[in-house]
């Protein structure tokens, strides 16, 4: 009980959330009937229900359906903006939000109406509830590496909105070496490159993040724990590892939440954050991630005070701002 006021009353930032992974099964019916879109589920119950993953690839497929209802710059804001509204209840004052455009591009909606209805709602949320963004951009990794250059040439006139790159999806059998020159021309672009590694991958793939993309965030990260060369380079850099309890259990990247990264990650000096990842899909916010690991590794006061500034630490921020949080 003490836990939870002392989660709930903690500023909190957000650095691993995919905006399409916080579409909650209301929204996406209200979306199907508002846009005509068939989906093929006749209630939210349903919806709900289908949410049962062995594996990344499971709900990966369940995540891109959901993402059919999304056609027009108001569905965009309107997701966004339900994200924003729910994670102010958390005590959320700083979000770094992903974003898939060739979800959405490969469909047939243009990437400046996604972009457009995102950034209204960061721009809105700000304004009225104080929380303020940045914009990281993901590569699909099961696409080529042609297609992800496309994407980074739409993106141009949106630089002034866009800080950073990320590359998620399929992981095993699409390792960082795939793209290694669109990263190169993205760091180029100024832009800040973090990449999913080692939550289905090997710690190979984390090395390949590190050497080929020089990524300077791992999101998730878990593997790497098994290459205890690796964990000691990523303590010396200093580097953020987003980790995400809730996701990590229901895509059976962990049997049980005890069986979490965190506690290991904290005892070897890496700077481990608590993050919800796709919420809707994965049954929680980040106070519910903070609670449950909380909970299953006893953390005492000191450590959910650390891994909540842990967030700000590795938060793409200018120092006077990350000095205001800390
Ligand atoms: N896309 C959305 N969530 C993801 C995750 N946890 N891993 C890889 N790709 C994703
Ligand atoms: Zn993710």
């Amino acid at each position: 009980a003490d836990r939870r006021a002392l989660i709930e009353a903690l500023p909190k930032a957000e650095l691993h959330l995919h905006i399409e992974g916080s579409l909650e099964p209301e929204l996406l019916f209200e979306l199907a009937q508002r846009n005509q879109v068939e989906i093929p589920f006749d209630s939210v119950e349903a919806v709900r229900a289908a949410y049962d993953f062995s594996n990344l690839q499971d709900f990966l497929d369940i995540y891109y359906q959901g993402m059919s209802v999304l056609l027009h710059e108001q569905d965009f804001y309107d997701l966004t903006m339900a994200y924003l509204k729910r994670v102010h209840q958390d005590g959320v004052v700083h979000v770094e939000i992903f974003f898939d455009p060739q979800g959405h591009t490969e469909r047939g909606v243009a990437f400046d109406t996604v972009i457009k209805g995102i950034t209204r709602a960061l721009d809105d949320g700000e304004e009225q509830l104080g929380i303020t963004h940045r914009l990281i951009m993901c590569f699909l990794r099961h696409l080529d590496e042609e297609a992800a250059f496309e994407t980074l040439e739409q993106a141009k006139p949106w630089l002034n909105r866009i800080h950073g790159v990320g590359l998620d999806s399929s992981e095993v059998g699409h390792p960082p070496s795939k793209f290694e020159k669109v990263f190169a021309k993205a760091r180029a672009m100024g832009l800040f490159p973090t990449a999913h590694a080692g939550e289905e991958g090997p710690p190979e793939y984390v090395h390949e993040a590190l050497d080929l993309l020089q990524v300077r965030r791992i999101d998730h990260g878990n593997r790497a724990l098994e290459d205890a060369a690796l964990t000691q380079r990523i303590a010396d850099e200093g580097l953020t590892l987003t980790v995400c309890p809730l996701s990590n259990l229901k895509l059976c990247v962990i049997d049980r939440i005890e069986d979490s990264p965190v506690r290991k990650m904290l005892d070897a000096g890496l700077r481990a954050t608590i993050n919800s990842d796709d919420p809707a899909y994965f049954g929680g916010y980040v106070n519910d991630n903070f609670q449950a690991i909380a909970d299953a590794l006893d953390l005492d006061r000191e450590e959910i005070l650390t891994l909540a500034r842990n967030g700000f630490e590795g938060a793409l921020i200018d120092a006077d701002v990350r000095q205001r949080h800390l």
